[in-house]
């Protein structure tokens, strides 16, 4: 039960719920079908119970802290002619019109999506979402303009040192040209840090790595911001949060890397964390802290990117993995948004239904033995997590931004 909100079941479907579970605890236990029924019910009952957008929702609660809240969007699943005809009765597109301050492309600014031929560009997908963004009024952060991952098939192919300045510089260009001054943000490099690719610089052996040289990002940067002279241009990476050793090392790496973008003149804005934490185990804290401080002062901004919670290792069924994460919902922004320099926080999806958490390629590929995740706000049902709660708790706690 939630005490903000007045339940809005209806009394007959309450009571018909109750009955079943009482008549059956009366003849023993209930079957595991009848269990899934009242699970789902109890779903459905809070997602029809609690009013959580308009002023409840978390664009509204970070809003009032003068902070964004946004989330990664598949813009597919956008019924841009609805909002555009004034109203949708699509529920995906009713849930990120209602939380969302900030959008980012999940994967349709990515060379993958952008690029389906060598000669080719296909911005249809991307500029699916810049028009639900302008119909809506929300600001849209650019993802990526250049990554070692998300590649289309022919790249590898087409390729090599002699043309992959151009081809970057090309891309560059086309893409943030096509975005130019609509953009709130670019993460113009992701993930350039892998310290265990041996390199003293603590670079990723990534493609670009190999076809460019080291100098790739300042070329990124320097083209982004020729391009694009509104977008705040941004580096983005992961596994920074934690004070585990090998996160403190990447984090220190990250750290050398913009202090030598910057002492080159190199025109960078921000450090986006993309916080894709774990429930389980070493939680993120003063090392952390101390990197916010080091960058504030440097004078570049920071992004939360794409938080989401994953509960590997995490004992027990869907209550506790829930509680697991409404934890970290409730500790990790009240640490990073305690700092004024933090300007945003996104997560990396809104529900359950598409994270990428529950991806199959990840399920499968990687952690086999998970089960299905709830690694976000809202759940399978666009239904409110504890997540959500505890994310727009947290929210409120923040010291408002002058
Ligand atoms: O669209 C195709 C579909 O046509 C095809 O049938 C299907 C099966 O192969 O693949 C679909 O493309 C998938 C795409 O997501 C869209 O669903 C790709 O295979 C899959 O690799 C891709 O995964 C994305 C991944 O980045 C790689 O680009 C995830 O959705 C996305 O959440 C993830 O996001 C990254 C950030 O960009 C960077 N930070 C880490 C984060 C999580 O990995």
């Amino acid at each position: 039960m939630n005490e903000d909100h007045k339940p809005l079941v209806t009394r007959r479907e309450f009571g018909r719920t109750a009955a079943a579970a009482s008549a059956a605890a009366l003849v023993g236990a209930l079957s595991v079908a009848e269990w899934r029924l009242i699970e789902r019910n109890d779903r459905l009952r809070s997602a029809m119970r609690a009013d959580v957008t308009g002023a409840n929702s978390l664009e509204a609660h970070a809003a009032k802290r003068g902070l964004l809240y946004g989330a990664a969007v598949d813009p597919e699943l956008l019924d841009v002619e609805g909002v555009a005809k004034g109203h949708t009765k699509d529920a995906y597109t009713q849930l990120v019109s209602a939380q969302t301050g900030i959008l980012v492309a999940e994967n349709a600014m990515k060379w993958r999506a952008l690029r389906p031929a060598l000669d080719r560009f296909d911005f249809a997908l991307a500029d699916r979402m810049m028009r639900f963004a302008g119909l809506t009024g929300k600001r849209v952060r650019g993802h990526n303009l250049c990554w070692h991952e998300a590649l289309p098939d022919w790249f590898a192919g087409a390729a090599n040192k002699d043309n992959g300045r151009k081809l970057l510089t090309d891309h560059i260009r086309t893409v943030a040209g096509h975005f130019r001054g609509q953009l709130q943000s670019w993460d113009v490099v992701n993930e350039a840090v892998e310290p265990d690719d041996g390199r003293a610089d603590g670079l990723r052996r990534s493609p670009w790595l190999e076809l460019v040289g080291p100098d790739y990002i300042e070329l990124a940067f320097r083209t982004a911001a020729e391009t694009d002279p509104q977008a705040k241009l941004t580096n983005n990476d992961y596994g920074i949060e934690t004070d585990k050793p090998e996160e403190a090392a990447k984090r220190a790496q990250v750290l050398a890397l913009l202090q030598r973008l910057q002492a080159r003149g190199v025109p960078i804005h921000a450090m986006g964390v993309q916080s894709h934490l774990l429930a389980k185990g070493q939680q993120p804290g003063a090392g952390l802290q101390s990197f916010l401080s080091e960058v504030a002062g440097m004078g570049l901004e920071v992004y939360i990117t794409e938080m989401d919670v994953d509960t590997t290792g995490v004992a027990g069924g869907t209550r506790a993995r829930d509680a697991a994460v409404a934890k970290v919902y409730g500790d990790y922004p009240a640490l990073v948004l305690a700092d004024q320099n933090v300007k945003m926080l996104l997560t990396w999806g809104l529900t359950s239904a598409n994270s990428w958490v529950n991806s199959r390629e990840r399920r499968m590929k990687r952690f086999p033995d998970l089960g299905w995740q709830r690694p976000l706000p809202f759940d399978d049902d666009f239904a409110p997590t504890q997540a959500f709660w505890a994310l727009r708790a947290a929210l409120d706690q923040v010291p408002a931004r002058v």
